[in-house]
């Protein structure tokens, strides 16, 4: 063990209940570490060596790490956001003359029933009016606040049966009594003392306050909310700030909207990776056909989290491709093209890790069921390089908590250290990894 990785890592988690609580996690993290950061709206005069990084709407962020001399661009890429419910502009509802409750509508694909008889909060960002300026601030209430409540099983005998849940009914937080004066931005204009008549407007979501803990009878197994994805953020920016050397440019890139198809303005099909990668070639002098040629030689690890076989239903993990946790880094394959592995991209990161003395395992969907798709192949419709998808071995995906293995946050540090320190020497049909 070095670091208490996993400490850390919850740490993370508790600081980040939204994409945005991420970043700016991260933005501190990097700061920190003596990174600079650039504005996409500003001009980028970079110095050769470098250390710079740069964000998009608040909830997705790129770090370089630039050596004096380069030709390619060794990245890996996790995704910032988790299934949530989002509070609707206008969310507050009385209901029954007794409660004071909020519309939600769903933020990804989540197990809804994760979500019920535990202790939730709020958290997100806000516009506020100072004086002729608008400006957004980030919000995150520090206690228990909302809750969702189950049906006792009384009144819904077949609730263990299986139970569909309609989010317009089964899914609303109560967040007070009906005698509850107080709207949530009025709540909000308390916590970040301002008035509530100057928010103008919000991007609110609902966080999991239950926190991480490592058990099991050995301590061989962690639970968080949002393993999936930030326990792979985590993981990559460690291993980021910790290469041992500098051959070529170390990209660690954290996208959001994964979870909702990646689609937006700052997701993986977006221009965000690619428009950084030119920007930073062109502030270097060099030509397009050059900065096509790097890209020829360049290589990215897609990471996010992957399915380990389920104690109590097997049945659905495939028969022989069907990970453990603490087995290692997973890469996974789709002969489909929904995970980008192929034999180069995995015989390259396979020897990285042998070399960093991290085991691998391999990972494909059962195949009469069809898996999620990630960040891998979005991203190489903007951005042509070489790229596999890993993941670390986890149960209970998009569960309000999840469960993972406790070594494997430190086997995906160590392996992307030595990513990060490592170049690709092609030529012909061979790779040399130095
Ligand atoms: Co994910």
């Amino acid at each position: 063990m070095e670091r208490d990785w996993n400490r850390e890592l919850f740490s993370f988690i508790e600081a980040s209940p939204t994409a945005f609580h991420a970043v700016k996690e991260l933005e501190t993290m990097l700061e920190k570490a003596g990174y600079q950061r650039l504005r996409e709206g500003e001009p980028w005069t970079l110095s050769f060596p470098g250390k710079y990084f740069v964000t998009r709407n608040g909830s997705s962020l790129i770090a370089l790490d630039l050596p004096e001399h380069f030709d390619r661009y060794m990245m890996m890429a996790a995704h910032t956001d988790s299934p949530s419910f989002r509070i609707k502009a206008d969310g507050e509802e009385k209901v029954l003359g007794l409660y004071s409750r909020l519309g939600v509508e769903k933020y990804g694909g989540m197990l809804c029933n994760t979500w019920m008889d535990r202790p939730l909060s709020i958290a997100g960002r806000v516009m506020v009016r100072e004086g002729d300026k608008l400006v957004c601030r980030l919000v995150k209430f520090e206690r228990d606040l909302v809750l969702i409540p189950n049906l006792a099983i009384h009144m819904d005998r077949s609730a263990n049966d299986g139970k569909a849940f309609n989010v317009n009914e089964d899914m609303m937080p109560l967040i007070g009594s009906f005698e509850l004066q107080r709207s949530v931005n009025s709540l909000i204009a308390e916590e970040l003392g301002i008035r509530a008549e100057d928010i103008v407007s919000r991007e609110l979501n609902l966080y999991a306050r239950t926190p991480g803990t490592v058990w099991g009878a050995d301590r061989e197994y962690i639970s968080a909310p949002h393993l999936d994805d930030l326990m792979c953020v985590f993981g990559c920016l460690q291993g980021f700030l910790s290469k041992t050397a500098l051959k070529q440019a170390a990209v660690f890139v954290a996208l959001d909207n994964e979870e909702v198809g990646s689609s937006t303005r700052q997701g993986a099909d977006s221009s965000f990776l690619e428009d950084t990668l030119r920007r930073v070639w062109s502030a270097s002098g060099r030509s397009d056909a050059e900065y096509r040629q790097a890209l020829a030689g360049s290589f990215m690890v897609s990471a996010d989290n992957a399915h380990a076989v389920h104690p109590n239903h097997p049945e659905f993990a495939d028969r022989n491709a069907r990970p453990t946790m603490n087995g290692g880094i997973v890469l996974k394959y789709n002969a489909n093209q929904r995970y980008v592995t192929d034999a180069v991209s995995a015989g390259v990161f396979t020897e990285i890790c042998r070399r960093a003395g991290v085991p691998v395992q391999h990972y494909s969907n059962r195949p009469d069921l069809q898996g999620g798709a990630t960040l891998g192949n979005i991203s190489l419709t903007h951005v042509a390089v070489r790229a596999l998808d890993i993941g670390l071995a986890q149960l209970a995906m998009h569960s309000s908590y999840e469960t993972a293995g406790a070594k494997d946050t430190e086997y995906l540090i160590r392996a992307a250290r030595l990513f990060y320190s490592s170049s690709l020497l092609w030529q012909g049909g061979s790779v040399t990894i130095l």
